[in-house]
């Protein structure tokens, strides 16, 4: 492991987080698209010492109303064109729809902003493909907002883990299913819902996490749901060097959310939701050692911190979370939608 990637690690696991110099000024923050995980973000930046949340855009009016309503901004902009035109922002999080992000990352990117995009980044690889592309021609920062990758307490399993103490990894087990109503976007085909790109990028991303590359073999279930995504989930993946992975998500049941990962001299629980977790039991035969790393504000600081970290460092990519495995992980996404027969509309 190299010396930045200590650093790195350290400063996750830091309770007072990433110590910036104060002497900079702060990093303006830019949100497009004021839903449900705007509020989140909104409060995590505005939590987080050395970021202002800056400006906000909706294509709603409505929404934007309400959403500042509650949170104090400098500007709120009614298309995503004026808040990418503005010099003063220096950070874009996009939180749009799925099927939303290719086009206004694109904007964003071309615009020459730094961005940080809602997961799964784009619907499929060949969108994401060409958004890192533009990203590296414009030379500026992109990172899918794979927050859990920035948990302190997931990034102290991975330590227990390197260190040796549940032996040689052998099973990995990850569940992420709720029940999502009827008439919910994430169940419609034309906003590219589904519970795989929803919910199913978290056990997957954590299990490749875990062993720390693709697996060798895959296989796979599927239950569409009427509106012809995917509703239930399985999917079990095999690596050569022994580990294997049992993965359920889905969007008709209520699951545990919780994780295990079993290894030849113990086991790890990791609580639920386990890609949000702050609690984590490591079991050995004879004892049971618990780890708990509470949240600063509400677990998202942890990605603003790492944008923070990255453009101080003139930094295009994360470290921790590269484009390279956000590209590896909507391939492998694709491969299993294409098992399932599910094509959204326009691809
Ligand atoms: N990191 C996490 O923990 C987490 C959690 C939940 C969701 N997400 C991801 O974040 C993204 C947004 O999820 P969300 O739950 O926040 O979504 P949401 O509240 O349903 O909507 C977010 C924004 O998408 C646009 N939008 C929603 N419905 C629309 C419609 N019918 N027609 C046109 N535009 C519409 C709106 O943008 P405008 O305001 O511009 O109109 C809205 O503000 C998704 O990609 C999701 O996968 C991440």
């Amino acid at each position: 492991m190299s010396f930045s990637e200590n650093t790195r690690i350290g400063e996750l696991l830091n309770e007072q987080g990433y110590l910036r110099d104060k002497q900079k000024q702060a990093i303006r923050w830019g949100i497009i698209g004021l839903g449900g995980i705007a509020k989140q973000m909104a409060e995590a930046i505005r939590g987080t010492k050395g970021s202002e949340l800056y400006a906000v855009a909706s294509k709603s009016v409505d929404r934007a109303r309400t959403f500042t309503d509650n949170v104090d901004v400098q500007k709120v902009y009614g298309s995503y064109e004026e808040l990418v035109d503005d010099p003063d922002v220096d950070v874009i999080y996009i939180a749009n729809l799925h099927t939303q992000h290719f086009e206004t990352a694109k904007l964003a990117l071309m615009g020459g902003k730094a961005v940080l995009c809602e997961k799964p980044l784009t619907v499929n690889a060949k969108q994401a493909e060409e958004l890192i592309s533009i990203a590296q021609r414009n030379n500026v920062f992109f990172m899918e907002a794979m927050w859990m990758k920035f948990n302190p307490i997931l990034t102290k399993l991975k330590e227990i883990i390197s260190e040796g103490s549940i032996g040689q990894v052998l099973k990995i087990e990850a569940d992420f299913s709720v029940v999502f109503p009827p008439d919910s976007n994430r169940r419609m085909p034309e906003f590219a819902g589904g519970a795989l790109l929803d919910l199913g990028i978290y056990p997957i991303t954590f299990a490749k996490w875990i062993v720390g590359r693709l697996p060798d073999t895959i296989h796979s279930k599927c239950i569409l749901t009427s509106t012809g995504v995917d509703g239930l989930d399985s999917v079990t993946f095999e690596w050569q060097t022994g580990e294997s992975a049992e993965l359920s998500f889905g969007m008709d049941r209520i699951g545990t959310l919780s994780a295990k990962i079993i290894g030849t001299d113990g086991y790890i629980e990791v609580s639920p939701p386990f890609h949000g977790a702050e609690r984590i039991s490591v079991h050995h035969s004879q004892e049971v050692k618990e780890f708990h790393m509470p949240f600063r504000v509400n677990g998202y600081e942890y990605e603003v911190e790492e944008v923070m970290r990255c453009l101080d460092r003139s930094l295009k990519e994360s470290p921790i979370m590269p484009l390279k495995e956000t590209l590896e992980t909507m391939k492998l996404m694709d491969g299993l939608r294409s098992e399932w027969g599910i094509v959204y509309p326009g691809e």
